[in-house]
């Protein structure tokens, strides 16, 4: 059986590692029915901090073929991809092209496997926000109606599914790759120290020339942003930025490791000088997998927009406040045991419940089959399909 996955962007680096892993476990017993695996990365992503980086920390063999796609809008992104995946395909002939999560890459590359009469699987699949302005959603919605084998992460999204009309053929429960990731890389992140996190990571041009300095016992909140709903509009970004500068730090120390897009919008508003005067703000580069996940552990209280935060922060039992209205990841709200609860971009409301969490114990909690082992349930229901 021949299989090209499917990278593109940050958050499909920590979830094809494990399955790349899982593949190579198969074929070491030497079964007779050998998997041949091809990886191909888009190049949406292509910053050392925001891909490199990822493929060092999490032992991810270099792509076999980058299509180099890089930034743009939506269009260009998924266009180009489609034209270059193509040519891929037709060369190489797979039996199945799996993708993960929901990135520009997943959209297009499953759409060209099926127009190439090629069987796709996806990995993360059943995930909805129900929110038709989030790119993600488009691309969750398309990948999942095309998909061959949809392979899912929690019973919600059986749910999700199952009310779309899904045939249960289809789809399988087998738990949260990502969890994988974390428990093979916990124990590393563990040994890590956040003072070398800071100085590796400290991110000079937000150094206004104000002493920062951060001590062994202080307390942080770990803050990540990279929605356009959230930092594309200039009232939003400042209002968010000023609860962080202004009331979050008579708490506690920041540490925001700043997203490309988010640090272009800034310095674009003239937020930039805010972050780099105030002493208790630490603006760091794009910081990696293990360092994030000793962040993440570490944390007061996390604040984010990511989707693999939230789940993280579940599992580790972070208080995890969520800056948006929606998430396609409920199983990871308080109402159902995880660690995040959803505030929006409004400011009145982040802070009550920023109050709230402030005292909240750490509560690690793990939805069925988030055991580690979901990247040899993926394999498996791929041969047995
Ligand atoms: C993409 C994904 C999003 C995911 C996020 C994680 C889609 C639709 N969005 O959003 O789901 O949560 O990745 O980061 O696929 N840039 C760089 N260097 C890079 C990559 C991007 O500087 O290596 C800058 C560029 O200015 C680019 C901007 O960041 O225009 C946005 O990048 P893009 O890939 O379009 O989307 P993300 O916001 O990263």
């Amino acid at each position: 059986m021949k299989i090209v996955s499917v990278v593109g962007a940050r958050p499909n680096f920590m979830k094809i590692a494990p399955f790349i892993r899982a593949i190579a476990k198969h074929n070491q017993k030497k079964p007779a029915n050998p998997i041949e695996h091809l990886l191909v990365h888009t190049g949406q992503h292509y910053d050392v901090r925001m891909s490199d980086a990822f493929f060092a920390d999490l032992g991810i063999p270099a792509p076999d073929i980058n299509l180099g796609v890089g930034s743009g809008t939506h269009a260009e992104q998924v266009g180009k991809t489609m034209i270059k995946f193509e040519k891929v395909l037709r060369k190489e002939k797979p039996d199945w092209v799996v993708v993960v999560g929901d990135v520009n890459a997943t959209l297009a590359c499953s759409v060209t496997a099926k127009k190439e009469l090629i069987r796709c699987c996806h990995i993360e699949g059943g995930l909805r926000s129900g929110d038709m302005t989030m790119p993600e959603e488009i691309n969750r919605l398309v990948t999942d109606r095309l998909s061959d084998l949809l392979l899912v992460p929690d019973e919600i999204s059986m749910g999700n599914l199952r009310a779309e009309g899904v045939a249960e053929s289809g789809m399988v429960l087998v738990g949260n790759i990502m969890i994988d990731t974390l428990d093979a890389n916990l124990k590393a992140a563990k040994k890590l120290k956040v003072l070398d996190i800071i100085s590796d990571n400290f991110n000079h041009e937000a150094f206004a020339g104000t002493i920062k300095e951060f001590g062994h016992d202080d307390q942080f909140a770990l803050i990540t942003l990279h929605r356009p709903s959230n930092v594309d509009d200039k009232k939003i970004l400042t209002a968010l930025t000023e609860f962080f500068t202004k009331k979050i730090t008579r708490e506690m120390k920041v540490l925001w490791p700043i997203h490309p897009r988010t640090e272009k919008n800034m310095r674009k508003f003239g937020l930039w000088e805010a972050v780099s005067d105030n002493s208790d703000v630490f603006i760091l580069h794009p910081t990696s997998y293990r360092e994030t996940l000793k962040l993440n552990s570490m944390a007061r209280i996390v604040l984010t927009d990511s989707g693999g935060l939230q789940e993280e922060c579940t599992v580790l039992g972070t208080p995890c406040l969520t800056l948006r209205n929606n998430t396609e990841r409920p199983v990871t709200l308080r109402e159902h045991n995880g660690a995040s609860v959803l505030v929006g971009n409004d400011v009145k409301k982040i802070e009550k419940e920023f109050r709230k969490m402030l005292t909240m114990e750490r509560r690690p909690f793990r939805p069925p089959l988030w055991d580690g082992k979901t990247a040899e349930r993926c394999v498996k229901e791929l041969i047995n399909f």
